[in-house]
């Protein structure tokens, strides 16, 4: 059974005929073609996938694209505007936090969400593992992704 549905993504207002059982993952991926969120482990596990929805975290490859109706989707490829990297996406290139790369996508968008949740708040290295805890990186080591998301938060 398919649904209409209609939602933004990165700011771009989207009217999508999708099957009810889609992830949110498959339809960013195969219809929308935003293929910057990644499908790692599929069942929640990784955080690949990780986009915002309505400003929250989510896993995409658990989420009903059905349940995005109506909603506000921002993925790894929004964060970068005018050609400009977002000051999170800067800070993991500069801290080297990148190797593979398959997680990227994912922690950027997990760093975007702790950096807007705690502006202006004190926060410690254990927030940001805490707020990580849903993305893996198989590669990097977590230390550089640490330093990189500290850097973001000095930065506007
Ligand atoms: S692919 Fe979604 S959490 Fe792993
Ligand atoms: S950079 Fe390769 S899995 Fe994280």
């Amino acid at each position: 059974m398919n649904k209409i549905i209609t939602f933004t993504v990165n700011g771009k207002k989207r009217e999508l005929n999708v099957d009810v059982r889609s992830s949110l993952l498959d339809v960013l991926r195969e219809i929308v073609g935003m293929t910057g969120a990644k499908e790692g482990c599929g069942v929640g596990e990784c955080g690949a996938c990780s986009v915002l929805v309505d400003d929250l975290l989510v896993d995409s490859c658990i989420y009903m694209a059905v349940w995005a109706d109506g909603k506000s989707i921002r993925t790894v490829e929004g964060e970068c505007r005018d050609g400009k990297l977002s000051s999170v996406q800067k800070s993991y290139v500069e801290k080297g936090a990148v190797q593979c790369g398959f997680c990227t996508p994912g922690f950027v968008m997990a760093s975007t969400a702790f950096k807007e949740r705690f502006k202006d708040k004190t926060f410690t290295r254990d927030d940001i593992r805490r707020e990580h805890a849903g993305n893996i990186c198989r590669c990097t080591g977590y230390e550089s992704i640490i330093e990189a998301v500290e850097q973001s938060m000095e930065e506007d």
